[in-house]
């Protein structure tokens, strides 16, 4: 299906690039002169539920985009990082590695830098390199693209310093340098979506054990589309909603007296427990961590049993408890919700940290193109910004493109 065709106006999330390697070792070589020692990509992420649970040591589920970030690179042997971005032509940075501090550089160059910076805090001897980095992912759409930039960055400077690091230390590494050096409070998901994820599957993540398990998600056999919709609305995790949302969990979870809400998830009658809070903030937060912690699990079970068309109602359910006891869904998605169920999809939600960003609506293939028009008709009689639909289906993680 054509979904542009069907009514959205917009570029979706950005097409695949043809040859986007070769866009990257271009963009390498107009910044270096000379051509890199090779291209690592890494993808950008949809969840498909389990939102705000990874940071309460819960349940997440999501999978890895064909849209991502990737990063043209080669050594230099002088200890210092050179960073360019062909989506920021006019913020490059130099640094030398052994003079490396959280906060400097700031912008989007903080992300590989403090990647540079957690490898060689966790005793891994990164040296210096001119990276180049190119993206078809658009930054502040809720599809992860700072983890993209982290994990492309990773690759690149563990295979050219000859280091294997495992793909979980690595993805808590990138998760460090954000958490630390950038300064943004993110939990473990969207790093392991990127580095972890498989072709034609989602990623079941246990954030307390670690543990992962591929989870078959096969959208086309299925006769089914899931679609994105960039609602045009931008989010920003550092702008102190996400920390807010992150403080008022652990507020919750020391009043039940447990050390995270995952406690609860585990424990028998949990629910009603957190029904007992009294304060109600608290409450409607818990209340949607613990639900949604249940809803991811018997979403894995539905697709594990091969019931997947029955997910809908979860992911419309996890909206619901996103937008009213979370708190953290906005106009446009609420609205792209209500189009899409009102047309028909099997289920709709938002999806990433939240206020703003990208929903996604699970959709029978032949309904697909009247889903698209009807969001995209909401949007303008409402008087939003035109959204930007595309559809997407399960790619592989993190590789080297060259
Ligand atoms: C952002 C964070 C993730 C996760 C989601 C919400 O994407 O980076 O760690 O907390 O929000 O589920």
């Amino acid at each position: 299906m054509d979904v542009h065709a069907a009514g959205g106006p917009g570029r979706g999330i950005g097409p695949v690039s043809a040859g986007a390697a070769d866009g990257a070792a271009h963009w390498f070589a107009e910044s270096y002169a000379g051509e890199p020692d090779g291209v690592w990509q890494a993808p950008g992420r949809v969840n498909l539920i389990g939102e705000h649970t990874d940071y309460n040591d819960g349940f997440v589920l999501p999978f890895a985009l064909a849209q991502g970030v990737r990063a043209g690179a080669s050594r230099r042997d002088d200890g210092v990082l050179e960073l360019r971005s062909h989506q920021a032509p006019d913020a490059p940075a130099s640094v030398r590695l052994d003079t490396l501090v959280p906060g400097r550089p700031g912008g989007w160059a903080a992300y590989p830098a403090g990647v540079a910076w957690a490898l060689r805090g966790a005793g891994y001897p990164v040296g210096g390199a001119r990276v180049a980095i190119d993206a078809d992912l658009e930054r502040g759409a809720a599809l992860s693209s700072s983890a993209a930039l982290e994990c492309a960055t990773a690759l690149a400077l563990t295979e050219l310093y000859g280091l294997n690091v495992d793909r979980r230390e690595l993805a808590a590494l990138c998760r460090r340098a954000e958490n630390d050096f950038v300064g943004v409070p993110s939990g473990i998901m969207d790093q392991s979506a990127s580095l972890l994820c498989e072709q034609g599957h989602a990623l079941l993540l246990d954030c307390r054990s670690g543990e992962t398990s591929a989870v078959p998600l096969d959208l086309a056999a299925l006769g089914l589309i899931l679609l994105v919709v960039d609602t045009r609305v931008r989010h920003a995790l550092s702008d102190g909603r996400y920390a807010e949302r992150r403080r008022s969990c652990e507020d919750a979870a020391r009043a039940l007296g447990v050390a995270s809400l995952r406690d609860v998830t585990d424990a028998p009658g949990g629910i009603e427990r957190v029904e007992r809070l009294s304060d109600p903030v608290l409450r409607r937060r818990a209340r949607h961590v613990v639900t949604e912690n249940a809803r991811v699990l018997e979403t894995v079970a539905l697709l594990r049993t091969g019931e997947s068309m029955r997910i809908g109602p979860l992911l419309t359910a996890s909206h619901v408890s996103l937008r009213d006891d979370f708190e953290i869904s906005w106009p446009q998605a609420d609205a792209t919700v209500d189009a899409a169920i009102g047309s028909g999809a099997l289920g709709a939600r938002m999806t990433g940290g939240g206020f703003g960003g990208a929903v996604i609506a699970l959709v029978a293939r032949e309904r697909a193109a009247d889903t698209a028009t009807s969001i995209t008709a909401a949007f303008a009689r409402a008087g939003f910004t035109a959204p930007r639909l595309s559809s997407v289906a399960p790619s592989d993680g993190a590789r080297r493109d060259r």
